[in-house]
């Protein structure tokens, strides 16, 4: 298919844009007068209004005429300061914007960021406390952020709350988790009335028929992560993760927040497939991204979750040279890039979950990077590193250069980085000496990510974050950023307190997904694993496990499972083999969140789709139509089904592989299995 051409605006064309742009916008308002600013979408379809009532700045959004949130406030609270009263928005700029961009890798090659924007100062008679807020409006949803400019340089500033709200305007389900989770953001969604939500992590996604919304957040940097607190009857407030003194963020001088942002759809799909949020990141501040790899990747790592190896030294330790080296035979073999290998250092033996034993420079015995690494290189197979910390932040950061240069010169490019620990409970010594404990998402948590991204870009090496902080589009300023964990991945699949209910991969499509990849690792064959019991294993079919590839995206697809188990079923392993995992474009089809999703995607620079589907525990038939596919072509359809018979209850690896050929304008029906799914490759035959 012909690749749809860039076009790289010039700044001329730019202020062009802006000027044409604002007058096709609603009038103004007079500058003084309290009527509300507003400001259309491109196709007009989404409208933001703005004002000042009481000393205080609202905004409220309509979607055709009917309205979506209700007037819900602006702005922050300072500590120990009463609101300062602001006055009516006068609007600074105004200015539309339509530009391509290319992602060095994603889950869309070729991005097109339309919005109209829309400056509005709320000055307050204390200067310092007047704000801009910037919002783009999107037809697919906007973003909003405020612009304290007036305070003056080197003033120190303490936030210590958020005044925005979002009143939602009707009723609405909601698919969520609460805020405050001991495990961090690994937990289950609930789904229920937006009534009964008393505090939820982004992104929080609502539906009711013909509308959803999600809110997120976009561009975190330096600042706490935002959650939201449920007031009843729709009414909801941002709150940010404050540091152990209660103080939310700290800023010296004049800043700018991350952005607020509301997504809107008529369908599920349309939230899943919107770029706003790499849209409201900043470019790229890596110039040369060749040596950022995406990749599939095998790993010393199920095994351990199964109990088969230890991650501590001894004689059931996993990490030892003969076993990697075993697994680097096998990610040969299989056309795999890397693997991961878990406690190779030292500091797994005792409790290590504290983390501060660990030694990221020490390997134990038993594990000789020189000989793996130059091994892996023989073969055109990465070692992966990897540094688990325990939440220990300043163990891990007083070896941070150490531990990434160690990595550096040894060839390394992409490390997993781990911070167990209870998300409330990140030790950090503070000024007086005393141990405190950070919140995993509060601003110190945000800024210590960042640090140890840089510190690994300016190494050539890439991160794969598990116990991060919530991805926000951050990849397109970073793009060794290139994953994270952020959700229940495979891994509650291995130890049975309950596992993942199949219902779980048909909604992160909807919520997680929406933030960005994850780092979920897919495609366990032996879904029981010895269990008789079936939520203490894999609660999917095998097909179902194969379509994760497509409907989960990341740039890093792991390929968990043994060796040996992948032998057993050669045929349905073709398509993990074949899956990519760098697209040219995504199309959500036709999903219900907790029922079931299905993703299609290209092949980033090749004709080939894929597609993947997954179900929860109804046994389903859906319909899609192939219209994505490229008109006048044709593709032969390999198709990794559920058998008739399969069920992820009692045959869970029942699957059988069906040929056809298709073309743009067919339709394909899906029979999934309870717990089921279905992956399909589609070839370009011509
Ligand atoms: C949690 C991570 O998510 C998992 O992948 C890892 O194996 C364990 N921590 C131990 O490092
Ligand atoms: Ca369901």
């Amino acid at each position: 298919m012909p690749h749809r051409p860039i076009t790289l605006r010039s700044p001329l064309a730019l202020t062009l844009a802006a000027a044409v742009g604002a007058a096709l916008l609603t009038p103004l308002a007079g500058a003084a007068s309290p009527a509300p600013v507003c400001v259309r979408s491109p196709s007009g379809a989404l409208e933001l209004c703005t004002y000042a009532q009481g000393g205080h700045a609202y905004y409220r959004l309509q979607r055709d005429g009917v309205a979506l949130l209700a007037p819900s406030e602006l702005g922050l609270v300072f500590a120990g300061e009463q609101a300062t009263p602001v006055r009516a928005g006068r609007v600074v700029q105004r200015g539309s914007h339509d530009e391509h961009w290319q992602q060095p890798w994603g889950e869309e090659r070729v991005i097109r960021d339309h919005h109209n924007e829309l400056r509005v100062n709320f000055s307050s008679t204390r200067k310092e406390r007047s704000f801009d807020v910037v919002f783009r409006l999107f037809d697919d949803g906007l973003g909003w952020r405020y612009e304290y400019r007036q305070i003056p340089a080197g003033a120190a500033v303490a936030i210590s709350d958020e005044r925005t709200e979002f009143n939602f305007a009707d009723r609405y389900q909601a698919w969520w988790f609460e805020a405050h989770h001991p495990a961090n953001l690994e937990a289950v969604y609930q789904h229920a009335d937006l009534e009964a939500v008393r505090s939820a992590e982004l992104p929080f996604t609502i539906e009711r028929p013909g509308t959803l919304m999600s809110i997120h957040q976009a561009a975190l940097v330096d600042f706490a992560s935002m959650y939201l607190q449920g007031r009843g009857k729709g009414r909801f407030k941002a709150a940010l993760y404050p540091w152990a003194d209660g103080i939310a963020v700290r800023k010296t001088g004049p800043f700018t927040t991350p952005w607020r942002t509301v997504l809107v759809g008529s369908t599920p799909a349309q939230l899943a497939d919107s770029r706003i949020t790499l849209n409201l990141n900043e470019p790229s501040k890596i110039a040369d991204t060749s040596w950022i790899k995406p990749m599939k990747y095998a790993g010393v790592w199920w095994e351990i979750h199964l109990g088969k190896g230890t991650w501590k030294s001894g004689p059931e330790h996993a990490a030892n040279t003969a076993n990697v080296k075993r697994y680097m035979d096998f990610a040969q073999r299989s056309g795999l890039g890397g693997v991961l290998v878990e406690g190779w250092n030292e500091g797994w033996d005792g409790d290590w979950g504290k983390g501060v034993e660990f030694r990221f420079d020490r390997p134990y015995p038993d594990f000789d990077t020189g000989e793996i690494t130059r091994y892996g290189k023989s073969l055109g197979v990465e070692l992966i590193g990897h540094h688990e910390t325990g939440g220990a932040t300043e163990n891990y950061a007083s070896q941070l250069e150490r531990g990434m240069d160690y990595y550096r010169d040894f060839g390394v490019a992409a490390v997993k980085t781990g911070y167990v620990a209870n998300g409330g409970h990140y030790p950090r010594t503070a000024a007086n000496g005393t141990t405190v404990y950070e919140w995993y998402a509060g601003q110190y948590m945000v800024n210590f990510h960042a640090r140890v991204n840089a510190a690994a870009a300016a190494r050539h090496i890439s991160v794969v974050a598990h116990e991060p902080v919530m991805d926000t589009g951050l990849r397109r300023t970073w793009p060794n950023m290139l994953s994270r964990e952020g959700a229940r991945g495979q891994e509650y699949n291995a130890w049975g307190k309950p596992t993942n209910a199949p219902e779980h991969v048909t909604i992160l499509s909807f919520t997680r997904m929406l933030a960005g990849p994850m780092d979920f690792t897919p495609g366990i064959f032996d879904l029981e694993f010895g269990k008789t019991v079936v939520d203490q294993r894999v609660q999917s079919t095998l097909a179902n496990q194969l379509a994760l590839y497509v409907v989960l995206y990341s740039p890093v697809q792991m390929v968990p499972d043994l060796p040996e188990n992948y032998a057993k079923y050669p045929d349905a392993f073709q398509f993990i083999r074949d899956v990519p995992v760098d697209w040219e474009r995504s199309r959500t089809l036709d999903s219900v969140i907790g029922d079931y999703a299905i993703v299609a995607r290209q092949q980033r620079g090749a004709p080939d789709w894929y597609l993947g589907a997954v179900n929860d525990e109804n046994a389903r038939s859906v319909t899609v139509a192939l219209d994505f596919l490229e008109a006048g072509k044709r593709y032969e359809a390999t198709i990794y089904r559920d058998a008739s018979d399969a069920d992820y209850r009692s045959k869970p690896q029942a699957y059988e592989i069906v040929r056809q050929q298709v073309a743009a304008g067919d339709k394909l029906t899906l029979a999934m299995a309870a717990g089921g799914g279905c992956a399909i490759r589609f070839r370009a035959l011509d």
